[in-house]
């Protein structure tokens, strides 16, 4: 299987200073469910935006299908759907109207278009609203009209940017599940700024913040870095026998030295941070060890999860992971 999406030092500077996207590297694989998450203002956007051609890069390049896109490929563009961030649309036409005008976009036949907007607005679920006006859609309806839009064009790759932006319950599962399904036989890119959505659908995962790619891999690999925490500690004194008692203690998930007088403890959700530090401590003195320094290994990768953790923590995504 080859990749459908590589970018490249991927960088967008909008005026003189601000860099919306900076030297981003994120790669999908063909039959991926890629999700693209990142706060609002992260640069989920104007990425999608470069990977359809619609702007140009300050510096880098995006392949797609394995060719670099710019603002005049519409050969690539013909073989993308694309859904943006509450779309809109001609609010006197029905959705059969709609949908046969961007069928003639794409110079779809007659016969052909016909068949497929039939096929599309039964799989999104509109056909009971297929000769309604547009005017009085809910969001959802929107969305889901939005899709079959994009995939009018029968795409091999999907963009999909925060689709479930804006839609209550029902209509964040529905559109999830549509997700899900189309994804068995496309390629899918899927931003979003909520972490269980991302966890849901997706195969992998790339985490973009304030313009920086913080993490790509597999939602496994992204949840045990979530889950984790890491103390480093500075200690003089028998660490031998500190890392025995370490091996004892329950809170504790792992533990690394480095040369004789490092260890960084990882500990798992069940404390906080604070209540490890005290556990250190005590541990430490315990033991007649002095304590040199003790300090938190928070990376960047740690520090732009947990600004995606402050409002995810009611979403269940924790206790999901
Ligand atoms: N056309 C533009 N001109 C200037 N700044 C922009 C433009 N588009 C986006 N930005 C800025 O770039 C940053 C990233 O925005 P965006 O890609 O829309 O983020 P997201 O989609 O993740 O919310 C923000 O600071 C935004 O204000
Ligand atoms: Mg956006």
């Amino acid at each position: 299987m080859g990749r459908v999406i590589e970018m490249d030092n991927l960088t967008k500077i909008f005026g003189e200073k601000l860099i919306a996207v900076n030297n981003v590297n994120f790669e999908v694989e063909e039959g991926a469910i890629f999700g693209f998450l990142g706060p609002n203002g992260a640069g989920k956007t104007t990425t999608i935006r470069l990977l359809l051609g619609l702007i140009r890069p300050t510096a880098g390049e995006v392949r797609v299908f394995g060719e670099k896109m710019t603002p005049g490929s519409s050969n690539l563009r013909r073989r993308i759907g694309y859904l943006p961030t509450n779309p809109r649309f001609p609010p006197t036409m029905t959705p059969i109207r709609y949908l046969d005008f961007v069928g003639k976009l794409f110079r779809i036949g007659r016969e052909e278009r016909m068949k497929r907007l039939a096929t599309l607005i039964r799989s999104v679920g509109l056909l009971g609203d297929s000769s309604r006006e547009i005017a009085g859609f809910s969001t959802g309806m929107v969305t889901r009209l939005g899709f079959a839009a994009a995939l009018m064009n029968d795409p091999e790759l999907l963009i999909l940017d925060e689709p479930t932006s804006g839609l209550d319950p029902a209509g964040r599962k529905s559109t999830l599940d549509l997700i899900a399904e189309l994804g068995k036989q496309k390629t899918i890119f899927v931003s979003s700024h909520i972490l269980s959505d991302i966890d849901r659908v997706c195969t992998d995962v790339g985490v973009i913040g304030e313009g920086k790619g913080i993490f790509s891999g597999s939602i496994k690999d992204m949840k045990k870095i979530i889950r984790s925490r890491v103390i480093r500690l500075e200690l003089e004194g028998n660490l031998a026998k500190f890392c025995e008692a370490l091996k004892a203690a329950q809170w504790v998930v792992g533990f690394e030295t480095r040369g004789d007088f490092e260890v960084d403890i990882t500990f798992g959700p069940a404390i906080s941070m604070v209540e490890a530090v005290r556990e250190v401590t005590n541990l430490v003195s315990r033991l007649g060890l002095d304590l040199i320094s003790v300090s938190s290994s928070t990376s960047s990768v740690e520090d732009a999860f947990m600004a995606l953790l402050r409002d995810e923590e009611s979403r269940g995504f924790l206790r999901a992971a």
